[in-house]
């Protein structure tokens, strides 16, 4: 049995292991769980794991006391604008994970906006129904009003109603590639030519599809244009702990150059401590995850990204080619990219997801349409084969009416 935390005697490691261990065997099994919790295969993970416990104390507030961590910084940022065919003047940071970078994002445009194109009224930034709640926490927090735009019926951004959307307190606008929900590109190339056209600030949420869309691209998979080749695009964040397979959590955010960089970050001195730069939230910040993603990228190398890119297709392609074996279920969203939802008929599409539940699979739920998500990584090639059996043993208990729910 635990005891209370702060007990009044402390615990020897031996102890602590075994009780660490046993809390641990109900999480996740993440050679079955099929949720959208990204993570690398064991040996890649003991290459993040390594570097990170060398860093496992530093702290990247302390400017100039760790000089190897900045350098790490830097040639995060330069391989990650290199991807995103950015050019020399891209500017940008590594950031605690993609909720920040889009935080970011926003809080630049907004003072962007303010110096550059000021509005009457309360500031807008117009994003589709499924862009991530990042958005509209950001907006919330930093006094903005985040308008949601209906899906197109092909579950993409609408450009025609977005651009009916924007109004004369609009300063930005948002596109997911892909979004996390239904695992589709946006009409990028449109809505950089609507950004352009109103002088809209355009970011580019590709915190999924960075680091994976160009070896995508590579394999001959169709990926439409999405990052800085578009003139319009002002800033993009690119989520490192997923398909970069790095430790979390870590995420980069860039802008097109140092003037909208600029922005980001806020300047302050009113205090006995001199000048202060303030570019994330927080002032410590971990340098463990910086190290430990610049060595799983040192160690893979294009031809590892390349190598693991090859896997999720085929493991995406046998989930496809599975589910379209079983009459029941049909997909709802074109799966192009990573991720695959679909739906059920004849039973509750979510009663699948509690008895899949029950077998140690894990899928998500996307509520619109009502539909599971897989969020398709390297180590599903392994799984398909047992998910795909439990797929379809469940479906058959649903269908015949006998099944097992939590
Ligand atoms: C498209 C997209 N943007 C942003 C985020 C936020 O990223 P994080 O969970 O790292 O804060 C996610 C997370 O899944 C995402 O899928």
């Amino acid at each position: 049995m635990t005891e209370e935390l702060l007990g009044e005697n402390g615990m020897d490691w031996a102890s602590l292991e075994a009780e660490l261990d046993g809390a641990r065997a109900n999480d996740i099994d993440h050679d079955k769980g099929l949720a959208f919790v990204v993570h690398a295969d064991d040996a890649l993970t003991e290459v993040g794991k390594k570097a990170y416990l060398k860093y496992f104390s530093s702290n990247g507030v302390a400017q100039g006391a760790y000089p190897s961590l900045a350098r790490f910084e830097d040639e995060l940022v330069r391989a990650t604008t290199d991807l995103m065919r950015g050019g020399e003047g891209v500017v940008g940071t590594v950031m605690p994970a993609g909720t920040e970078s889009c935080f970011m994002a926003v809080k630049a445009a907004r003072d962007w906006a303010a110096a550059n194109r000021p509005v009457t009224g309360t500031p807008e930034i117009l994003v589709a129904r499924s862009a991530y709640p990042s958005f509209a926490k950001a907006a919330r927090y930093l006094g903005l009003n985040e308008v949601r735009v209906a899906l197109a019926d092909d579950l993409r951004a609408d450009v025609a109603a977005m651009a009916q959307a924007v109004t004369d307190s609009t300063i930005m606008i948002v596109a997911s590639a892909p979004t996390w929900c239904h695992g589709v590109f946006d009409p990028v190339i449109e809505l950089d030519a609507l950004a352009r056209e109103r002088n809209l600030w355009l970011h580019v949420d590709a915190c999924v599809g960075g680091f994976l869309a160009p070896f995508f691209k590579k394999l001959g998979q169709s990926v439409p244009d999405f990052d800085f080749s578009l003139p319009g695009v002002t800033s993009l964040s690119a989520d490192m702990h997923k398909y970069g397979y790095t430790p979390k959590t870590s995420s980069v955010i860039l802008y097109r150059n140092a003037e909208y960089a600029a922005y980001q970050s806020l300047d302050f001195d009113d205090w006995p401590g001199g000048t202060y730069g303030l570019n994330a939230f927080t002032a410590s910040r971990p340098g463990a995850p910086v190290a430990a993603a610049w060595a799983v990228m040192k160690h893979l190398g294009t031809k590892g990204y390349l190598a693991e890119a090859k896997r999720i297709i085929a493991a995406r392609d046998a989930l496809v080619a599975g589910i379209e074996t079983m009459p029941a279920l049909h997909l709802t969203a074109p799966p192009e990219f990573c991720v695959v939802t679909f739906a059920a008929t004849g039973f509750d599409v979510f009663a699948l997801a509690d008895a899949l539940a029950v077998k140690g699979w894990l899928a998500g739920r996307i509520r619109d349409p009502r539909s599971l998500h897989v969020m398709v990584v390297p180590r599903h090639d392994r799984a398909m084969p047992g998910f795909l059996a439990a797929l379809g043993e469940t479906v058959a208990e649903l269908a015949s009416g006998q099944t097992r729910t939590a």
